[in-house]
């Protein structure tokens, strides 16, 4: 983009066409002041249903709602101006029908401005997400451990080793003739995570697949130490911001106890200052 050309958001499209070429950032956000920090790194800013645990303290996805996923779809929208966003589609929301998919990945759109969304599930929602293309609505297909299905996987276990692998290839390429314009690829085992790259033409998206993905994706909590809950291996902590957060609020109420805060400068004098003075 020329210097004189106006910045604007990338679209499905534009990931699409990454394939195979420098390898894809992303990272989730939920509010809009992360958003802003992430938008002019990434090329993918996704508002995750981890939300649902890393900000409102659910113990899986399971409990999250239409009405979360909008509200932080919204804010995350007036923080982006150049990377592209996806919403995820929370659980219950698509898996009944390609009709009620959708319903409510339209409404995800619309109420939010979103341009893509993300939904969980290899063959089995194929014909969901053919359903969705056809009707305009991009899809980010999500394969391997898909973190809604935890009660009926047994954890969040790899997925896709052994007899799996040939499972979680068959639905890489289910979703991708569906139409979906990437995949994420959650804890599929290194080998495997590089054969379905290799042999589909849609980018895949690695959290806890390795190296040989066409791109990376961290939840954001994660990877600034803000979510200390548990802590997968594939989680590599760029910054410790929980730990400064504990350390500055203990700062604050030491200070507030001792009454050393407010402080002068903190305070507004009844008097006002000479002119050119700070008021
Ligand atoms: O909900 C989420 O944040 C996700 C990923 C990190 C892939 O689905």
């Amino acid at each position: 983009m020329s210097a004189s050309s106006p910045v604007r958001p990338t679209l499905p499209v534009d990931i699409l066409a990454r394939k195979g070429g420098a390898p894809l950032v992303c990272l989730t956000a939920y509010t809009t002041p992360v958003a802003r920090l992430a938008d002019p790194h990434c090329d993918v800013v996704l508002v995750g249903d981890s939300l649902g645990m890393v900000l409102h303290g659910l113990l899986s996805t399971i409990g999250v709602t239409m009405e979360m996923m909008i509200l932080h779809g919204k804010a995350v929208m007036r923080g982006i101006t150049k990377a592209m966003p996806v919403i995820d589609m929370p659980f219950g929301s698509y898996e009944e029908s390609p009709q009620q998919a959708f319903r409510n990945a339209s409404r995800l759109m619309m109420e939010t401005g979103m341009p893509a969304v993300k939904l969980e599930g290899g063959q089995h929602m194929a014909e969901t997400i053919a359903f969705l293309t056809a009707r305009g609505i991009p899809v980010m297909a999500h394969i391997g451990l898909t973190p809604q299905s935890v009660n009926t996987l047994g954890g969040y276990k790899v997925v896709g080793r052994a007899d799996e692998a040939a499972r979680v290839m068959a639905d890489a390429e289910a979703v991708q003739a569906a139409g979906a314009f990437s995949v994420v690829l959650e804890k599929t085992p290194e080998g495997l995570s590089r054969r379905i790259t290799q042999a589909l033409t849609i980018p895949t998206i690695g959290i806890g697949a390795g190296v040989g993905c066409d791109g990376q994706i961290l939840v954001i909590d994660d990877m600034l130490g803000l979510f200390t809950d548990f802590r997968p291996k594939f989680v590599k902590r760029y910054a410790t911001l929980g730990q400064a957060a504990s350390d500055a609020i203990a700062d604050y109420a030491s200070e507030v106890r001792a009454r050393s805060f407010p402080a002068p400068e903190h305070t507004f004098p009844d008097e006002l200052p000479p002119k050119g003075g700070k008021a």
